[in-house]
């Protein structure tokens, strides 16, 4: 056997399964529009809510993660039920990108108006009583919960075991989001707290517990200190990535509203460090990082060398990542975690 095919033989059987996950919520939705549509025609607004984040992009990491645990970890490929469960943490996923626009007040989402916005956009065009952006944000809060309950009901036959991480990746999510606003608006620069906001509100429900949970399933509870390792290391980068693309990057590549953390006061490691560490930033800033001009900021931060820290620290996560895939993993499943954790640690989206 050539290189290349063991290199790509995990890939293909991952991205196989992916096929099949996105035919399951395709079809799972497609079944709860009809049964809404029975009860009640307006109904359906709601689920649409949720299919139309669904069917409008996205990088499908957390699903990824989840297929690549499990077949790592020795599952059978034919089985439903990672197909389910990772058809589960997508609309995990879903119903935290509704909340989540609204949380951080978010124009763009996947490079279309969010949710809440479109459904406010909706009801001052139909003349509708009452304030339109409440309207929205009532909108897209409801079906995000919906969004929750759909995948609460994909598991219904998920074994005990992974249905215990299931537990406490969605509640870490709550309180890494809880943190996030609330350390926004307490705004005390703190470089150790921003590292656990960033892992609680998305490395660990985007990476560690994905693969946990995929080993979970295989059956396998040799591998998952090995995983949770590499997760947890690759976590932090890509949430250390996402606060670079909001801060230095383009809205027409990442599909959402750029400088979206400054004016929404976010502690990021990157600006923790900037207001803590660097007293021109602190100047710059004072008590004010929402009226703050962002372009001076952006400049600010590179000529101080502040995004070259915060991509330092990516590095050495991405680093350490591999080396746990390399240390704890067979050859063709390292290759296929390393190459992974590139994309999503040095992603452009
Ligand atoms: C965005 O996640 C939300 C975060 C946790 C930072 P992704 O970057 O995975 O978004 P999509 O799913 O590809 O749109
Ligand atoms: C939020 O992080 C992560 C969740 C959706 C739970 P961000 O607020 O940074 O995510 P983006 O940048 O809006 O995608
Ligand atoms: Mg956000
Ligand atoms: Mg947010
Ligand atoms: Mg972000």
């Amino acid at each position: 056997m050539t290189t290349t095919t063991t290199i790509a033989a995990p890939r293909r059987l991952r991205e196989t399964m992916l096929a099949r996950v996105e035919k399951r919520l395709a079809a799972f939705l497609a079944a709860d529009r009809a049964h809404w549509g029975a009860k009640n025609p307006d109904s359906v607004e709601l689920v649409d809510c949720v299919a139309e984040m669904v069917g409008g992009g996205g990088k499908r990491l957390r699903p990824s993660f989840l297929l690549a645990g499990y077949l790592a970890a020795g599952g059978d490929p034919e089985s439903d039920l990672p197909v389910d469960a990772a058809a589960a943490v997508e609309l995990l996923h879903t119903s935290a990108l509704l909340h989540d626009d609204v949380i951080d007040e978010a124009d763009l989402r996947r490079g279309r108006p969010t949710a809440h916005r479109r459904h406010a956009h909706l009801h001052g065009e139909l003349g509708w009583q009452g304030e339109s952006g409440h309207y929205g944000e009532s909108v897209a809060l409801l079906a995000g919960n919906l969004a929750l309950v759909q995948a609460e009901r994909l598991l219904e036959n998920c074994p005990l075991a992974a249905r215990r991480v299931w537990s406490d990746l969605t509640t870490e999510v709550m309180m890494g989001q809880f943190l996030d606003a609330r350390s926004a608006a307490r705004s005390v620069p703190d470089p150790d707290l921003a590292r656990w906001i960033a892992l609680f509100k998305s490395g660990r429900y985007t990476v560690a517990q994905p693969l946990v949970m995929g080993a979970a399933l295989a059956g396998d509870e040799a591998l998952r200190p090995a995983l949770e390792e590499y997760g947890l290391a690759l976590g932090e980068a890509f949430q250390l990535r996402d606060d670079l693309l909001d801060a230095f990057g383009d809205e027409a590549e990442t599909g959402k509203s750029a400088r979206l953390d400054f004016s929404s006061h976010k502690m990021t490691l990157l600006m923790s460090i900037a207001l803590h560490e660097e007293p021109e930033v602190a100047a710059l800033v004072r008590t004010d990082l929402r009226s703050t001009d962002p372009e001076q900021l952006h400049k600010l931060l590179l000529a101080t060398g502040m995004k070259e820290r915060v991509e330092n620290v990516i590095d050495e996560r991405l680093r350490a990542a591999i080396a746990v895939a390399e240390r704890a993993l067979h050859p063709e499943w390292a290759e296929e975690l390393r190459a992974m954790a590139v994309a999503a640690a040095h992603r452009k989206s």
